[in-house]
């Protein structure tokens, strides 16, 4: 089973294209802190305002108390097969500075740093899916975090799985063409694309 079908106006890295977010995942596979170290190394490198860097983020491995507090603050529609996944990471923003001034492109900065995340895990040959569906303030809580930081996303890590093990309404979802909205809706000045 490989990614459903997706068209390109223009080849990307292999890397890019090969990124989805599949919700099948093999429930035999396993992570550990050296195969994710490439993907938070890459989240390491990604830009942010002022190299501010300002994410944070705790993993948890299936079995373990991390992994059961994150899967357990998701909505169910999520957790129903997020389970299966190797790993779960939280992904927190520092929101405030010391002085309690709003870091106003922390979020910005984050989503850039899972970005980075997911596709170096992608060139790895794992698939990640991110959600914000589930309860963050429930987990803001859990974690200990102070009004400073925020629990934006969770996103899970694995390997793809057998999608015939899925509900019937999940594998139809997993079988569907990935579509994106044409260059020329959101590109433009100078260019004229198709
Ligand atoms: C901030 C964010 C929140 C998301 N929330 C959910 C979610 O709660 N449940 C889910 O199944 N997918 C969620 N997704 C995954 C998106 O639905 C998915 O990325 C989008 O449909 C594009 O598909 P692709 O990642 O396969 O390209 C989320 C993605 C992002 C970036």
């Amino acid at each position: 089973m490989s990614e459903p079908t997706t068209e390109h106006t223009y080849e990307i890295d292999p890397a890019l294209a090969a990124r989805w977010s599949p919700r099948a995942f093999s429930t035999t596979a396993e992570l550990n802190q050296d195969l994710l170290g490439p993907a938070f190394e890459a989240a390491r490198w990604s830009a942010s305002s002022g190299n501010s860097q300002p994410w944070s983020f705790v993993v948890g491995f299936r079995g373990d108390d991390v992994f059961t507090m994150l899967t357990d603050s998701m909505n169910p529609g999520n957790s129903v097969w997020a389970v299966n996944a190797s790993a779960v990471v939280a992904s927190i923003a520092r929101t405030h500075n010391d002085e309690g001034e709003a870091l106003s492109h922390a979020l910005y900065d984050l989503g850039q740093a899972v970005a980075h995340f997911s596709v170096q895990a992608s060139a790895n040959g794992l698939v990640v899916h991110q959600m914000g569906g589930f309860d963050a303030t429930a987990l803001h809580g859990s974690l200990g975090l102070d009004d400073h930081h925020a629990v934006v996303t969770l996103f899970v890590v694995g390997t793809l799985g057998d999608p015939a093990e899925l509900s019937e309404r999940l594998r139809e979802r997993e079988a569907k063409p990935r579509v994106r909205k044409p260059l020329s809706d959101f590109v433009s000045g100078s260019v004229s694309y198709p």
